[in-house]
């Protein structure tokens, strides 16, 4: 038995954004801080309703980009976080072999064929998120959170769903999406995408913000911080972000960094303190010597 659930082909719907600018405005209003860049893709995507594959540095804002953009648009995040070994079952959907056990056991008299027809439907189905992705009658932000995780095999069904909005149960029919989620991919660049799946989408790479907006986000992100204290803090880590390190400070490693100093009651950060406090923003014990190093003026030795 093989049915439309669902008939005609998703509609890209009204507009979510008005302009690009609305969308920078919109995302401060959720205390998301992008910039021109970050807000033209995002813009772009929900106009070509294509998906929008982030990559760049752990800790820059990509999975905050996806979160940030369902709640300015009121939509639902649904997110599949992707893993090594991640596969259909896991993203798209399974059946529930144990309920369909016991049902089989409690209707031991009925005949095969009305058995499987009764198994194989929608009571048994246990939708994952890219399934309540598709089916969602509500508006949807899809995040595919660390895509260059999976496998090559789990990244073409990826592809496969979207470019197409619809997933084919053999067992139930063709679901297709009434509308289009809007889909943010993140990649931390463990591996090379597929050619094919960069193809399908809006490209971003969001680096280490500028100045100007590290400090934006230091004072959006840490409350009860000073513009002067978070003025220096987003110079100092600026500046060691120059530094040959094994790991550069992110800015979530920041924002950390920052609060630290406003819960230890610093205003102005003197040599000693940010010594003291560096294994907050640096993880690696040779760039915190690196870093204490060029903080107090001396040259660090090659
Ligand atoms: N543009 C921004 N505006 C406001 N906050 C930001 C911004 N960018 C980053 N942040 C802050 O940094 C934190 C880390 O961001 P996020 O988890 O999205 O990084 P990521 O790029 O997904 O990192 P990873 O690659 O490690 O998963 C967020 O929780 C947020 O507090
Ligand atoms: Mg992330």
């Amino acid at each position: 038995m093989t049915q439309e659930i669902t008939s005609g082909f998703p509609m890209a719907g009204a507009p979510r954004f008005e302009s690009i600018d609305a969308v920078r405005q919109g995302l401060a209003g959720v205390d998301y801080l992008a910039d021109e860049g970050i807000s033209g893709v995002v813009y772009l995507a929900d106009r070509l309703a294509k998906p929008v594959l982030v990559e760049g540095p752990a800790g820059t804002g990509k999975t905050e980009l996806a979160k940030s953009v369902a709640r300015l648009t009121g939509s639902r995040l649904i997110r599949l976080q992707c893993y090594e070994g991640l596969d259909e079952s896991k993203a798209l959907y399974e059946w529930n072999y144990k309920k369909q056990l016991l049902r089989i056991q409690a209707d031991a008299g009925q005949s095969w064929e009305q058995l499987e027809e009764d198994i194989f439907s929608e009571e048994f189905l246990l939708p994952r998120p890219l399934l309540e992705a598709i089916r969602s009658p509500e508006p949807v932000v899809l995040l595919v959170d660390e895509v260059d995780r999976v496998e090559l095999e789990t990244e073409a069904l990826l592809l496969e769903i979207l470019s197409e909005y619809q997933v084919s149960i053999p067992e139930l029919g063709t679901v297709r999406a009434t509308q289009i989620p809007l889909v943010f991919l993140t990649s931390n660049n463990t591996r090379e995408l597929s050619e094919a799946l960069k193809r399908r989408c809006l490209y971003l790479h969001i680096d280490y913000p500028q100045l100007e907006r590290e400090r934006a986000i230091i004072e959006t992100r840490v409350p009860g911080i000073s513009k002067a204290l978070a003025d220096q803090v987003a110079r100092i880590v600026r500046s060691i972000r120059t530094l040959d390190l094994k790991k550069d400070p992110s800015v979530s490693e920041t924002l950390d960094w920052a609060r630290t100093l406003v819960v230890l009651g610093v205003e102005s950060i003197d040599v000693e303190q940010a010594r003291d406090t560096l294994h907050i923003l640096l993880k690696y014990q040779t760039d915190i010597e690196r870093a204490s190093k060029e903080l107090s003026g001396v040259q660090a030795p090659d």
